[in-house]
C-alpha cells in the first residue's frame, strides 16, 4: 500500500477503533478455511482485534476433515447420523483443529508488530448439548443440539483477558459428548451473549443482487426474503446470521476467508467487504451519553487541530457530555455538535463531521436541525454560533451575521477578540 493511501486508510479506522473496544464479536472459522493460506493472516487479524480489546469467541468448524476421515458417514437430511465410533473420530478431528488454532495464536506472530503480544486462549465446557433424537425413525445417536450456553463462565474468562476457542461439541449433564454444527454452535453462543458481532468467515462472502453486485447491508427481513426466493450457495450460514439478529444480536456479518484482510476491511471501512445483517441502519441522531466521549474525541481532534474547532479538554467534554448531540452511522459517532442554553439564548458549539462523512451525506444539517429542536424544547428563540472558517456553511443553513454585542452578557465576556470569530445567529 503506498504511504499517503495507508495513512487515509488509518485515519479513516480511527473511529471504528474505539467503537469496537470492550465489544464481543463470536467469530466462526470454517473447516474450509483450515485448508486456505490465509489462516495465518486471519489469526493475525483476529490477535490484532483481540489487542484491540475486542471480547473475541472462535468457533472452529472442521466438515471437510470430518469428511475426510469418515467417507462413510451417513446422512439424515443435512445432519451426519454419529455413532460412538464416528463420535471418536470427530474428537480427534475436531482436537486436532482446536491445537493448530491454538499453536497460531502462541506462535508470537513473527515478523509482525504483534510478535511480542501474548494471547491466553482457552477452551473448555462452555456448551450444553442435547441428542437430536428420533426423527422419522432416524436415531441421530450422538448428533446434538446447543442446549444451554454457559454465559458466565465464557464471560469470566473473557473478563481474564482470554480468547475462547470452542469446538463444535457439547457435553451432556451425563457426561456424554455430541457433535454439533459449528454454525449453531457460534450463533447460541453470539444469542446467549448478546454479542455484538456475529462473524461468519466464508468461501464465497457476500450476498448479491440481480445484477451480481454486492449487497453490503441487508435487514433480517429482506434477507430472509432473498433466501426464500433465490437460490443460494450459503443459504444455511446466511439464515444463521439471519436468525442471530433477530434474536438480539446486534450485528451479523459473512467476510470471505479467501482474501487477505478481508476481517479488517469490514471492520474498520464504511463500505465494508462482505455482507452485514442488522435490523436497521443507525444514522439517526441522539442525545450523548459517556460513553460517546471517545467517539467525538475522534471526531473533533484533527477539526481542532486544523483550527476549525477550539480545543476542549476531555474533562470538560465529559462534564458537559449532556450539552451534546451525537450523529451515528453504523453504530459509530461520525459527527456532534453540542447546545448551551443562555436563557432564551443558546450557543450551538462544536460543531463537526468526521471527515470522512462530510459534505454529502447531510450529517451537518441533520446534527443542526436537531440542535434546533432542542434548543426549541428548552424555550430558546435564537440559537447563536461563533465561527472562524464556517460561515458560508451557516448562511447557507439559515444563520445570518450578528456582532459581539448581540451575545448574551455571560457569553460576551468569554469572547475571544484575538481569534475574532464571526458572530452568526438564526432565529428559530
Ligand atoms: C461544517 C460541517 C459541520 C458540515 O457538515 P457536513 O456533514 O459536511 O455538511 P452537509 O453534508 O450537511 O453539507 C455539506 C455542504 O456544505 C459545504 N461545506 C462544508 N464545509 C463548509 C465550509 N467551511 N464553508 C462552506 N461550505 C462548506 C460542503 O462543501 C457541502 O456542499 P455541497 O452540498 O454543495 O457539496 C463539516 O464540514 C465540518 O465538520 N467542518 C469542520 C468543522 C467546522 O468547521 N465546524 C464549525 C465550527 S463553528
Amino acid at each position: 500500500m503506498e504511504t499517503s493511501t495507508y495513512a487515509r486508510w488509518f485515519r479513516g479506522s480511527t473511529p471504528y477503533i474505539s467503537a469496537h473496544r470492550n465489544k464481543t464479536f463470536v467469530v466462526l472459522v470454517p473447516g474450509e478455511a483450515f485448508e486456505h493460506v490465509n489462516l495465518s493472516n486471519m489469526v493475525h487479524d483476529l490477535a490484532l482485534l483481540h489487542v484491540l480489546g475486542v471480547r473475541l469467541i472462535l468457533v472452529h468448524g472442521g466438515r471437510p476433515q470430518i469428511e475426510q476421515a469418515l467417507p462413510e458417514s451417513f446422512y439424515h437430511g443435512h445432519r451426519r447420523v454419529t455413532d460412538e465410533l464416528a463420535m471418536s473420530t470427530i474428537t480427534a478431528v475436531n482436537g486436532q483443529l482446536r491445537t493448530r488454532l491454538e499453536a497460531l495464536f502462541s506462535t508470537g506472530l513473527p515478523n509482525s508488530p504483534l510478535h511480542k503480544v501474548d494471547i491466553p486462549v482457552i477452551a473448555g465446557n462452555f456448551i450444553t448439548a442435547q441428542p437430536m433424537g428420533i426423527l422419522d425413525g432416524v436415531d441421530h445417536l450422538f448428533t446434538g443440539s446447543v442446549r444451554r450456553v454457559e454465559i458466565q463462565r465464557i464471560k469470566n474468562s473473557l473478563d481474564g483477558g482470554a480468547l475462547i476457542i470452542q469446538s463444535p461439541v457439547g457435553y451432556s449433564p451425563s457426561g456424554q459428548v455430541f457433535n454439533l454444527p459449528a454454525e449453531e454452535v457460534a450463533a447460541e453462543i453470539a444469542i446467549a451473549l448478546q454479542a455484538d458481532k456475529l462473524i461468519f468467515f466464508d468461501e464465497v462472502a457476500h450476498l448479491s443482487d440481480d445484477q451480481g453486485q454486492r449487497i453490503s447491508t441487508v435487514t433480517p427481513a429482506s434477507l430472509e426474503q432473498a433466501l426464500a426466493t433465490t437460490e443460494n450457495a450459503n443459504a444455511t450460514r446466511l439464515e444463521y446470521l439471519q436468525q442471530a439478529v433477530r434474536r438480539g444480536v446486534t450485528k451479523s456479518h459473512l467476510v470471505p476467508f479467501t482474501d487477505d484482510g478481508a476481517l479488517l476491511a469490514e471492520l474498520f471501512t464504511a463500505e465494508g467487504i462482505g455482507t452485514q445483517v442488522v435490523e436497521q441502519q443507525h444514522k439517526g441522531i441522539r442525545t450523548a451519553t459517556r460513553e460517546d466521549v471517545a467517539g467525538i474525541v475522534e471526531v473533533i481532534r484533527p477539526l481542532e487541530e486544523s483550527g476549525a474547532l477550539v480545543r476542549r479538554e476531555r474533562d470538560r467534554l465529559e462534564q458537559e457530555i449532556d450539552n451534546f448531540l451525537v450523529a451515528e452511522l453504523d453504530g459509530i459517532v461520525v459527527g456532534c455538535c453540542a447546545v448551551y442554553p443562555y436563557g432564551a439564548q443558546a450557543e450551538l458549539a462544536c460543531v463537526g463531521v468526521h471527515e470522512n462523512y462530510q459534505a454529502g451525506n447531510g450529517v451537518g444539517a441533520r446534527l443542526l436541525a436537531a440542535a434546533e429542536e432542542t434548543a426549541r424544547n428548552n424555550n430558546v428563540n435564537t440559537l447563536f454560533v461563533l465561527t472562524t472558517q464556517t460561515r458560508d456553511w451557516f448562511l447557507e443553513q439559515g444563520f445570518t451575521d450578528a456582532s459581539p454585542d448581540q451575545l448574551p452578557e455571560q457569553r460576551q465576556m468569554l469572547y475571544n477578540w484575538q481569534r475574532n470569530s464571526a458572530v452568526m445567529i438564526k432565529e428559530l
